[in-house]
């Protein structure tokens, strides 16, 4: 019998016109109207008025449970009022300055102290920036050139990193990168042994995070670190996204002791900061006071207004905090894993602590080519049912749970979840 149900996109448009609106405008002025690619989703992003804790208001007035929280950076919600406090205070110091300033040197002891492989640190405004920094100073120290990266990893937007096919990518950038399959020991291990001899760096998330927020296997990890060993190359663990899932990091839940860490998201509460650290012995080839020292420059960075923030946001983050992330997190896991079996949707779901995705295929993902399989189809109209009924995922299918969603807003996402499903039903 067909159904009286409009379609997933009616039903957006229908309650969003004031973000179509603004889009419209954004339209006039900037290239498919957005500064940031991954925002852009169709028909049209729907406009952020205000946040407070796990909930974001459009500006059409409509309440979200938001699960994106800026791509994870957001661990303790918006607008936590410490944080908020820590940004005024500071703000009525000064923004910023040609000067160091007391928050970055809070900032700095605190993660050294909590990053067990970070005995130096240096901070950057973004993620891009700090890879850029690592792998930069993995060449200066090594006297190599190329560096090996993981299929389907993601280290932000500068050439290097980037997908040699993207337009305007350098032409040659593609032969300083060697790259290695993921989660696959004995093939990384493979290429690491045919090339280890001219790389400077082999970079890896711990949990590939843009690929599909899924865990590295330990071996896979020791196996980097091995190779790495044998051929006097640094092993980079970009933990931009994977920090937030222990005190010390992914590396901490592994076992695994890289020569740099590269950090971003969390670390500035909701600012644009990031850092890049690691051994001693390699991050002072950046002191200034060395002869043919590597310069770092950047004008905004350690920006004060990040920096307090990351210390007002690291502080909420105490054993206890992340014990309840790791338990809301398995515990939402298997609530969506049990509904989509219920509904007999192929569908997995990966991650580790708070964060997960949701992949609609039957297979395991285990990299990004298992992502690949994902039904694209099924998961934008899921996405976009998730927004009509009161929910943000990425459109990748991407959650991450922030500080504030307890036990009654897991319960409230199973169960838009439960009805995205059976209205999907119902439209088939
Ligand atoms: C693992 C990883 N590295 C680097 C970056 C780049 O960070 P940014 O967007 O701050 O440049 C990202 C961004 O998502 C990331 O996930």
């Amino acid at each position: 019998m067909r159904t009286q149900l409009p379609s997933v996109e009616e039903q957006f448009r229908a309650t969003t016109t004031r973000s179509r609106e603004l889009y419209e405008q954004a339209l006039q002025v900037m290239p498919g109207g957005v500064t940031r690619t991954s925002i852009y989703s169709e028909p049209y992003p729907i406009y952020a008025a205000r946040g407070e804790g796990c909930r974001v208001w459009d500006v059409d007035g409509t309440r979200r449970l938001d699960l994106v929280v800026n791509y994870t950076a957001l661990v303790a919600g918006h607008a936590h009022p410490a944080v908020v406090e820590a940004i005024r205070e500071q703000a009525a110091r000064g923004t910023s300055f040609a000067a160091p300033n007391p928050p970055e040197v809070a900032l700095a002891r605190e993660l050294v102290e909590r990053i067990a492989s970070i005995e130096k640190i240096r901070f950057t405004n973004s993620g891009t920036e700090a890879t850029m920094m690592a792998l930069r100073l993995a060449r200066a120290h090594t006297g190599r050139t190329k560096f090996a990266k993981v299929e389907g990893g993601y280290h932000g937007s500068h050439d290097l990193v980037q997908d040699p096919e993207v337009a305007g990518t350098l032409p040659d950038v593609g032969e300083f990168a060697v790259v290695i399959p993921y989660n696959d020991a004995a093939g990384a291990t493979a290429i690491l042994d045919r090339h280890g001899a001219e790389l400077a760096a082999v970079i890896v998330e711990p949990i590939l995070g843009s690929g599909g927020m899924i865990p590295a296997d330990p071996e896979y990890l020791r196996a980097l670190r091995a190779a790495c060993d044998r051929h006097g190359s640094l092993l980079i663990f970009d933990e931009v996204i994977s920090f937030r899932v222990a005190r010390g990091g992914a590396q901490e839940l592994y076992g695994i002791r890289p020569d740099l860490t590269t950090l971003g998201k969390v670390i500035g509460g909701g600012l644009p900061v990031a850092a890049f650290g690691g051994r001693a012995d390699v991050m002072e080839l950046l002191d200034p006071r060395r002869p043919g020292f590597l310069p770092q420059a950047g004008t905004l960075n350690g920006h004060p207004l990040g920096m307090a923030a990351g210390v007002a946001t690291l502080a909420l983050l105490t054993p206890e905090v992340y014990a309840e992330l790791d338990r809301r997190g398995e515990r939402t896991r298997e609530g969506l894993r049990a509904l989509f079996a219920e509904h007999e949707i192929p569908a997995q779901v990966t991650g580790v602590s708070s964060l997960m995705q949701i992949h609609f295929t039957p297979e395991p993902v285990r990299s990004s080519r298992d992502v690949q399989r994902t039904d694209a189809r099924r998961r934008k109209e899921f996405v976009l049912g998730l927004c009509n009924h009161g929910v943000l995922l990425n459109s990748r299918g991407m959650a991450a749970l922030s500080t504030p969603v307890g036990e009654a807003e897991i319960d409230e996402f199973l169960e838009a979840v439960d009805t995205v499903l059976t209205e999907a039903r119902a439209r088939a």
